[in-house]
C-alpha cells in the first residue's frame, strides 16, 4: 500500500515528502479552502506537484458532466499531469467515462459502498476513493466496507486503484492496509501520529543515556 498525504498545505506536504514515504497528494475543495485565500489555487497545486513529483488529484466543482469536462479541460491546460477528481454521482460517471476514453486519469471520490465502487471502476476510474472516517461517523464499519470492496476487486480482477480516504487516525491506516487498499491518503496529523510510539521514544532515550554512560566511563580510564 502506498501513502499519499491528504492536504493542500504546502508546508505539511513538504515535511511529509521529506520523510521519503509519500508518493502522492490528494486535495479537495474543503482542503483548498483551508489555505491562504490570497494565494492562486493553481499556484498551490503546481507547487504541490513540484514538491511531491507524483500523483496529485485535483477535484472539480461542477455537478453536471459537461461542467466537469470543461473544468477538467481547463485544469489539464495548466497541469497536464493532474488526476481529475470527480464525485460519485451519475453525472460524475458520465464525465469519468469520457475522460477515461481520452486516457485521462480520474479519481472517483465520495465512494461509501461497494456498489458505488463497482460503478466507478466500470466507468473507467483510474482511482476509486473509499471514505473511512465518514462511514464510521454514521456507525457503519469502514473496515468492513473497504474489505468488501477489496475482495470484490480481487474476485473481479478490477484494475482501478483503491484509495482509502477520509482517514482520521493510524488505526484507519492499518485497517486500510489489512483490507488490501492500494493507497491510503492520510492527513498530516494522522500521518505524524502513525510514526510515533511511546516505547520507541523510551527505547531511544535509554540507548542515548547508556551511550552517554559508556562515554563517561571511558573518559575516566
Ligand atoms: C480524499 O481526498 C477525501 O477528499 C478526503 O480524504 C476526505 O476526508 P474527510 O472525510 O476527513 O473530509
Amino acid at each position: 500500500m502506498e501513502l499519499y498525504i491528504d492536504s493542500a498545505n504546502l508546508l505539511h506536504i513538504k515535511e511529509c515528502v521529506d520523510l521519503g514515504c509519500i508518493s502522492g497528494v490528494t486535495t479537495n475543495p474543503s482542503l483548498m479552502a483551508k489555505e491562504d485565500a490570497s494565494l492562486d489555487p493553481k499556484e498551490i497545486i503546481l507547487d504541490i506537484f513540484k514538491t511531491v513529483g507524483g500523483h496529485v488529484s485535483v477535484e472539480v466543482i461542477s455537478t453536471k458532466a459537461d461542467g466537469m469536462l470543461r473544468e477538467a479541460d481547463e485544469i489539464l491546460k495548466w497541469f497536464p499531469e493532474a488526476t481529475i477528481k470527480i464525485p460519485m454521482i451519475a453525472e460524475g460517471l458520465k464525465a469519468c467515462r469520457k475522460l477515461a476514453d481520452q486516457e485521462i486519469p480520474t479519481n472517483v471520490t465520495l465512494v461509501f459502498s461497494p456498489a458505488q465502487a463497482i460503478a466507478a471502476t466500470n466507468a473507467g476510474a483510474a482511482y476509486v476513493s473509499v471514505f473511512m472516517g465518514r462511514l464510521d461517523d454514521v456507525a457503519i464499519s469502514s473496515e468492513e466496507v473497504l474489505t468488501d470492496v477489496c475482495q470484490i476487486w480481487e474476485v473481479q480482477g478490477y484494475e482501478s486503484l483503491i484509495i482509502a480516504a477520509s482517514i482520521r487516525h493510524p488505526i484507519h491506516l492499518v485497517e486500510a492496509a489489512r483490507s488490501g487498499a492500494d493507497i491510503a491518503t492520510v492527513p498530516y496529523k494522522a500521518l505524524m501520529q502513525s510514526l510515533n510510539h511511546p516505547l520507541t521514544g523510551q527505547g531511544l532515550a535509554a540507548f542515548l543515556a547508556d551511550h552517554a554512560k559508556m562515554l563517561e566511563a571511558a573518559s575516566k580510564i
